[in-house]
């Protein structure tokens, strides 16, 4: 108890002005300055050296050689770093939530060594040392940094029903989130507007659901996308999100959707699933089946948000099977009745599930695994609630970078805190806040603007995610998410401005990054 007293007044008497400002993002938890000069290297012949046998990390070695490589003029300078050693100390290289991503880095005049549990700890590692390059005279600064997340959840959304998004592209997103140490992928693969999945049960879903042929991911996209991911340290959640926003599902299936001319959605004569038709129940058992073991990971997400009961309520045959079930007209408990199927189904694939907030608020039965995601500005009552039950929360309100505005907004993302849902919350509680996860929602994204409305914007929340609960100063973020900004320019990625006037040493454009 009184260690814990003394680390929190330490932690309080830390302040931004007295950590020494380097150009990382997410800022490690605890940096030390060496006093001796700093490091030069020629970023062409600097090389990466390990004991470890592992495959992944050779890959992680090429491809930090290629971000060096990318440093194309020469200088004479005289060396004295020629090398990163790095250890491994775990070679297991599953990659769970729980995954240690824990590292220690040591830059010395003459010697770097970098230290980590996993492979995985080891990306995360050698991020923070290719940020501590400078690259107008190839030096580093003599440093000692150990570093762990805070939030084992450090999520990004991606829509790709509302726009399609190319494989291509969600490499570069999935990249691009490894550079802010991000680690959970969710993929809003499916919704309303389109169904780019090609499901193996039921191709059909594809070819009636998406908007063209070519709007569509393969099973060998998708696989694609899950292997890219891993190797970035990134976990994969797939999202099918049902009972509402489901009309792409209706081609393929006919009856699965309720039929409510004049009260469907986005204009359509249907809404959500319906759940009386016996027939829905054995189709999502096979798709989700299905997914569960096209995604490896531990997680799906099932959705449950945003149900539109004026179809359920203009729907005739939906009102007398409640009357026969004995419903009352309550259309909350249509949806738990179609909830609790659902988690019936999913509980015996052996997945844990996140569900959106809703899921939680109508008291469905959720299994104490369940991690409910908040979305809406009454996230603290949620957060509140929720694990006083016992459940693990991760956080979404606040966080969607698919709004826009005029100006800087980072700041407001930065601002956000998954753990400051209440002042008095308990140990126990703050423990079940597992993260949270920025959203880009697709209404107004596609190939042509994701990623520079993505980055740098979603980087503050990264820090946030990852950086000491006391690193809060806009101003100590401000040079560093410019900085990093221009490092994603230099890696070849359109990411944005985030301040109202500045420059990057190298400017994007388009020719040079083809
Ligand atoms: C490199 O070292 C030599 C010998 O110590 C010195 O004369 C020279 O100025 C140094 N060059 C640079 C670029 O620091
Ligand atoms: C990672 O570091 C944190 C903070 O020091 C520690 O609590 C945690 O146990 C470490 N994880 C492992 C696997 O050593
Ligand atoms: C490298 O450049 C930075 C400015 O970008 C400067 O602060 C630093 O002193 C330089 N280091 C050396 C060794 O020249
Ligand atoms: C509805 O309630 C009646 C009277 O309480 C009961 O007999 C009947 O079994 C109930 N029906 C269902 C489907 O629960
Ligand atoms: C904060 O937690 C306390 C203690 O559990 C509770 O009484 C209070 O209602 C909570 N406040 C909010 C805003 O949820």
């Amino acid at each position: 108890m009184i260690a814990v007293l003394v680390l929190c007044s330490f932690y309080l008497t830390v302040e931004s002005a007295d950590l020494p400002q380097l150009p990382l993002v997410p800022y490690p938890q605890h940096v030390s300055l060496i006093s001796s000069p700093p490091a030069v290297i020629d970023p062409l012949r600097f090389s990466f050296s390990t004991q470890s046998k592992s495959v992944l990390l050779q890959e992680v070695f090429d491809r930090y050689h290629k971000y060096l490589r990318l440093h194309d003029f020469e200088q004479k300078l005289n060396l004295t770093l020629k090398n990163l050693d790095v250890v491994i100390k775990d070679p297991n290289e599953e990659l769970l939530l729980e995954t240690s991503e824990n590292y220690t880095l040591t830059v010395k005049t003459d010697s770097a060594t970098l230290q980590a549990d996993t492979v995985f700890g080891a990306m995360r590692g050698m991020e923070t040392f290719s940020q501590l390059i400078n690259t107008y005279n190839y030096t580093l600064p003599s440093v000692q940094i150990t570093d762990y997340p805070r939030y084992k959840f450090r999520g990004f959304m991606v829509d790709t029903s509302r726009h399609y998004l190319s494989v291509s592209l969600l490499k570069q997103l999935v990249r691009a989130a490894s550079w802010s140490k991000l680690n959970v992928f969710h993929w809003h693969i499916v919704d309303d507007p389109s169904f780019p999945y090609c499901s193996t049960s039921f191709p059909d879903l594809c070819v009636k659901g998406a908007f063209s042929p070519d709007h569509v991911y393969s099973q060998t996209d998708v696989l694609d996308v899950i292997l890219f991911a891993y190797r970035h340290g990134v976990i994969v959640v797939p999202e099918l999100d049902t009972p509402g926003h489901t009309l792409s599902w209706g081609g393929a299936l006919p009856g699965f959707l309720t039929h409510c001319p004049g009260h469907g959605n986005i204009g359509s004569d249907y809404g959500p699933v319906n759940p009386t038709n016996e027939d829905v129940y054995p189709v999502l058992k096979t798709l989700f089946t299905e997914i569960t073991s096209v995604f490896p990971g531990q997680f799906v997400h099932l959705g449950g948000d945003e149900v539109h009961y004026p179809c359920w309520k203009s729907n005739q045959d939906i009102k007398d099977w409640m009357s026969a079930h004995n419903m009352s007209g309550n259309y909350d408990e249509l949806e738990n009745y179609y909830e609790t199927r659902l988690l019936n189904i999913v509980n015996s694939l052996n997945k844990n599930y996140i569900v959106w907030e809703e899921v939680f608020y109508h008291h469905v039965d959720i299994t104490p695994q369940t991690i409910v995601h908040a979305w809406k500005p009454n996230w603290k009552k949620i957060f509140q609630d929720a694990t006083t039950a016992g459940f693990r929360c991760i956080l979404s309100a606040g966080w969607y970078i698919s709004r826009i505005s005029y100006g800087e907004d980072w700041q407001n993302f930065y601002q956000v805190d998954p753990r400051s849902f209440n002042d008095t919350a308990t140990p126990e509680q703050l423990a079940l806040v597992l993260g949270g996860t920025v959203c880009m929602w697709g209404e107004h994204v596609d190939n042509s603007n994701v990623l520079s409305r993505f980055w740098p914007r979603a980087s503050a929340p990264a820090e946030r995610l990852w950086s000491p609960a006391y690193i809060t100063d806009v101003g100590f973020m401000e040079p560093r998410i410019e900085a990093h900004r221009c490092r994603m320019v230099y890696r070849g990625y359109p990411a944005e401005p985030t301040l109202s006037r500045g420059h990057c040493q190298v400017e994007y454009s388009w020719r040079r990054h083809r």
